[in-house]
């Protein structure tokens, strides 16, 4: 037995959205390439950097360099970076911006979409020297800042995760305990998830509620962790260098966090309910041979996550006077 149910058009999901990350991994060399193999074989939608993606100060020539192991990624357009404090040494940005044509807005801050997954890239705007050369600010009360806020605000992806080079929190030894000006109000913004770079190790952590993941495992020498670490320092790795894999999995984001030689560094999931959004498909056994006739049939079953309760249900389409007609199964 069928009851007929009212819905709009599902989004299809045949694959789950995948998105690996990494940072302060422009430094060319073995464990650059393997690190980027790692998240290549991911085959990842995107690729996203939280910045020093071209040691040691960003210059036109290293910045080619840094990112020629990503030559056939760029060219689809799949990666996004942020500014690190190294790549903000050469004439303030310009190598990086005038790099990658593609980003959007400005190319220094800005969100890309992808799915149900909207990335907020931030300009942490520290060079090493430590000025701070962002013309919109890093205060939580900056133009960037508002820039942020309208556009969470103005954003319907599920998932909204913001990432940016200087972490405001790490017990990594050279940076703790982080950058205060960056201590932004994330949770209340509507972010996610918050991930840095800067500080070579790995470290999650959950501060106020948000979750903080830091990353600067991508090639520069790891560094160790202060012998009393932050209080909400949930893990930390100081061993390995790899990157993070991020998969959206309807009303669960996973995160993993792996090294290069397949250790599995880290392993967590933010939950958050899917609200308004349509049903999401998990399964389908549709094939060509289904495309409807004219004839009031059934045309293949599906599997989908309710928006309602979050459960998995098994659907039917039927054509019902010629017209395709979704059908929850009892
Ligand atoms: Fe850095």
């Amino acid at each position: 037995m069928s009851v007929p149910i009212e819905t709009t058009a599902p989004t299809p999901y045949f694959k789950r959205r995948l998105y690996a990350i990494t940072s302060d991994h422009g430094e060319v060399g073995a464990t650059q390439t393997a690190v980027a193999n790692l998240m290549k074989g991911w085959d990842a939608n995107l690729y996203l950097f939280a910045g020093d993606n071209a040691y040691e100060s960003g210059s036109v020539a290293e910045t080619a360099a840094a990112w020629a192991v990503w030559e056939d990624e760029i060219a689809d357009e799949k990666v996004y970076a942020a500014l690190g404090n190294h790549d903000l040494d050469t004439d303030t940005y310009q190598p990086h911006v005038n790099f990658f044509t593609y980003f959007p807005g400005n190319r220094r801050y800005y969100s890309v979409r992808d799915g149900n997954v909207e990335f907020f890239i931030l300009n942490s705007g520290y060079n090493t020297a430590g000025t701070q050369v962002e013309p919109d600010g890093v205060s939580s009360t900056s133009n960037q800042a508002q820039w942020l806020e309208a556009a969470v605000a103005a954003s319907d992806a599920h998932w909204k995760v913001a990432i940016f080079h200087h972490p405001p929190y790490t017990s990594g030894v050279s940076y703790t305990p982080g950058k205060t000006a960056l201590r932004w109000d994330f949770r209340n913004l509507g972010i996610d998830l918050v991930i840095n770079g800067h500080s070579h190790n790995y470290e999650r952590l959950i501060i106020d509620g948000m979750t903080y993941v830091v990353a600067g495992i991508g090639a520069k020498s790891l560094v160790g962790f202060a012998a009393s670490v932050l209080d909400g320092s949930q893990v930390r790795n100081s061993s390995y260098y790899g990157a993070i894999k991020v998969i959206d999995n309807g009303d669960e984001l996973d995160v993993e966090a792996w090294s290069t030689s397949s250790v599995l560094m880290d392993n967590f999931q933010i939950i958050k309910k899917a609200g308004s959004k349509g049903a999401q498909l998990i399964e389908s056994t549709a094939t060509e041979s289904d495309i409807p006739s004219t004839t009031d049939t059934t045309v293949t079953q599906l599997r989908m996550r309710s928006p309602d309760d979050g459960l998995i249900y098994t659907y039917e389409v039927r054509l019902v006077n010629g017209i395709p007609t979704l059908a929850m199964v009892e």
